[in-house]
């Protein structure tokens, strides 16, 4: 009350006596309204607040903090995310957009940190610090990966050898003459190997498991062709300048529950 006059409150005092029960009732009304959604404003800010102040990984196996997140999170993905990656995050093969649901990453091994990294600054994303370290290269281009001139085209027949390569790497019956040729180009002349590892993939760079059956493209011979032939380099935004920092933390931690029902599994590669 500081800063208010004994005068100021004896004219407060006549105004409300001057005024009719009814007004009197509702005028309190609205102002335990108002106390209440302010009171409700300030724990909801104050719990976001909390959110931010320790690490996702923590909080991602913190079922309170997973409460508290996750239907905000799922909010903001209905909003920002949904449009690419589907309102369940099942993602979208004819146009490249991952499953965010399948525990299958890309990029690190779906700690609520790499999950938070990816969205924070995107992928191939008009950001410093976005994920671009490398694309599919075109392999059936004369030079089929600008960034690293010395990586030969291949023929039409050398991308068949190399895709009967893979499977029979993920248990498919092949012709095993052609996969045997494909596996050389896979470790020596494609260069395949230096960013999908022994097939398996490399998520330090983004690239994609080729022989688990999950496909960000696509898994018909026609759609495996084209990734090969054509390349591929998809983009996801980056939110850092366009969402808070506490939609961020909500949004990765609602992406990190869709993968993770049980909070206290923890993260897995695959
Ligand atoms: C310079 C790194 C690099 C090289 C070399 C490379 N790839 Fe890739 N490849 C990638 C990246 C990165 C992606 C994912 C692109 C994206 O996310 O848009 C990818 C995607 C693919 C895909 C699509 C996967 C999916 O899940 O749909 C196939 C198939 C593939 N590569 C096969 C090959 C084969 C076969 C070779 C060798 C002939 C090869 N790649 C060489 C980096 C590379
Ligand atoms: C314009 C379409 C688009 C929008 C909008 C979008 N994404 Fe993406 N996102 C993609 C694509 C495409 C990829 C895969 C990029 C690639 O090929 O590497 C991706 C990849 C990701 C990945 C990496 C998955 C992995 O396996 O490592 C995460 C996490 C992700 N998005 C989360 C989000 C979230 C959260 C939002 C909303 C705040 C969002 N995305 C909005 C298209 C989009």
């Amino acid at each position: 009350m500081v800063g208010i006059s004994l005068g100021s409150l004896k004219k407060l005092g006549r105004w409300v006596s001057g005024l009719s029960v009814l007004t009197r009732t509702v005028g309190a009304l609205v102002i335990v309204v108002l106390i209440a959604a302010s009171a409700w404003g300030l724990s909801v800010s104050k719990a976001q607040a909390n959110l931010l102040r320790t690490d996702p990984d923590l909080e991602s196996t913190d079922p309170a903090s997973m409460k508290f997140a996750t239907p905000r999170g799922e909010a903001v993905f209905k909003k920002d995310c949904a449009v690419c990656h589907g309102a369940q995050g099942k993602g979208d093969v004819t146009r490249g957009v991952p499953d965010l649901a399948d525990n299958d990453w890309l990029y690190g091994v779906g700690a609520a940190s790499d999950i938070e990294t990816t969205v924070l600054y995107g992928i191939r994303a008009p950001n410093r610090k976005t994920w671009n370290l490398a694309d599919m290269p075109a392999f059936a281009r004369k030079i089929p990966y600008a960034r690293e001139p010395t990586i030969p085209p291949l023929t039409p027949g050398d991308i068949n050898d190399v895709i009967a390569f893979l499977d029979s790497q993920s248990g498919q019956k092949v012709d095993a003459e052609a996969a045997t040729r494909g596996g050389a180009i896979f470790s020596n002349r494609g260069g395949c190997y230096d960013c999908h590892g022994d097939g398996h993939g490399d998520s330090a760079i983004g690239g994609p498991n080729l022989v688990d059956n999950i496909w960000l493209f696509g898994g018909t011979q026609k759609q495996k062709f084209d990734s090969i032939a054509y390349g591929r380099a998809g983009y996801c935004p980056a939110w850092v300048t366009r969402l808070k920092p506490g939609k961020i933390r909500e949004v990765a931690l609602y992406v990190y529950s869709l993968s993770h029902q049980s909070p206290a599994k923890g993260p897995s590669a695959q």
